[in-house]
């Protein structure tokens, strides 16, 4: 069977290997953290300055990894794919970035952060998104507003995910539909499966051990990201 619309969403297990720690992990992020305390507006409202230290210590970590096997399959995959493929990340780390750098991709694919991104600010009176390598100031001047100020341009808890209307679209096109390294444990990326089974795609779930939603998807394929995803890839025959 050949596909010609593609869209897979990553999540935390795509990275874990690079050293990213993922979430729901017994030594995840949210470990040692309330998620009330660090990823709400209402956190951020009320102590600015724990809010940023968590995000800064999340950036600076950036520079100590690398993309790893599975980032770079996917990105060997974008520059060799002829259709449509929408890589929608959940993380909000650059390892996606970094690999298709790289590798630069075919003309039909597309990389949508619908969580944000660790590297970018975005002012709290305009909304707009600017990057931001370093740190952020508990109350960090905005360049875009006199009375505004830069928070992390990260999706929180409340909020709404970024680039819904063009993930819908694709999905609601799509004919294979790939979750990697994700847990299903959050909404709207959950009922992504459902959406692409609404449109006749395949489905698939690749992970280091099945997910609760595993009855949603038609397969499963277990073990590490960084064997996993390149044997897809392999398997494609792109
Ligand atoms: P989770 O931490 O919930 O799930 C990570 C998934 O990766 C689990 O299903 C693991 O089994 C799997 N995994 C771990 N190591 C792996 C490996 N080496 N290879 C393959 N799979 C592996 O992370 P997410 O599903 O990404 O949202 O979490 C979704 C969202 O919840 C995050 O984007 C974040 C969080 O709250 C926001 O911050 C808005």
């Amino acid at each position: 069977m050949s596909y010609h619309r593609l869209v897979i969403l990553t999540g935390a297990g795509i990275s874990a290997e690079s050293g990213v720690p993922t979430f729901r992990a017994d030594d995840g992020l949210w470990m040692g953290h309330r998620v009330e305390d660090v990823a709400t507006p209402e956190a951020f409202a009320r102590d600015p300055a724990v809010v940023q230290d968590f995000y800064n210590q999340r950036r600076r970590q950036l520079s100590t990894v690398h993309p790893n096997a599975a980032h770079q399959a996917l990105a060997e995959l974008a520059a060799r794919w002829e259709g449509d493929f929408l890589l929608v990340t959940q993380n909000v780390d650059d390892l996606h970035d970094r690999a298709h750098a790289a590798v630069p991709p075919a003309p039909g694919f597309q990389l949508i952060h619908m969580h944000g991104e660790l590297l970018k600010a975005c002012c709290t009176r305009t909304g707009r998104v600017c990057d931001w390598p370093g740190d952020l100031a508990a109350a960090e001047p905005s360049p875009h507003h006199p009375q505004g100020r830069l928070r992390p341009h990260i999706v929180w808890f409340g909020e709404m995910p970024l680039s819904l209307d063009r993930i819908e679209a694709a999905l609601a096109r799509c004919d294979l539909f790939v979750a990697i390294g994700t847990s299903g444990a959050v909404w709207p990326a959950a009922g992504f499966v459902q959406l692409a089974r609404r449109a006749g795609a395949r489905t698939m779930e690749i992970n280091l051990e099945p997910t609760p939603g595993r009855r949603l998807f038609d397969e499963g394929v277990y073990g590490p990201a960084t064997e996993t995803v390149p044997a897809f890839v392999a398997g494609l025959n792109v």
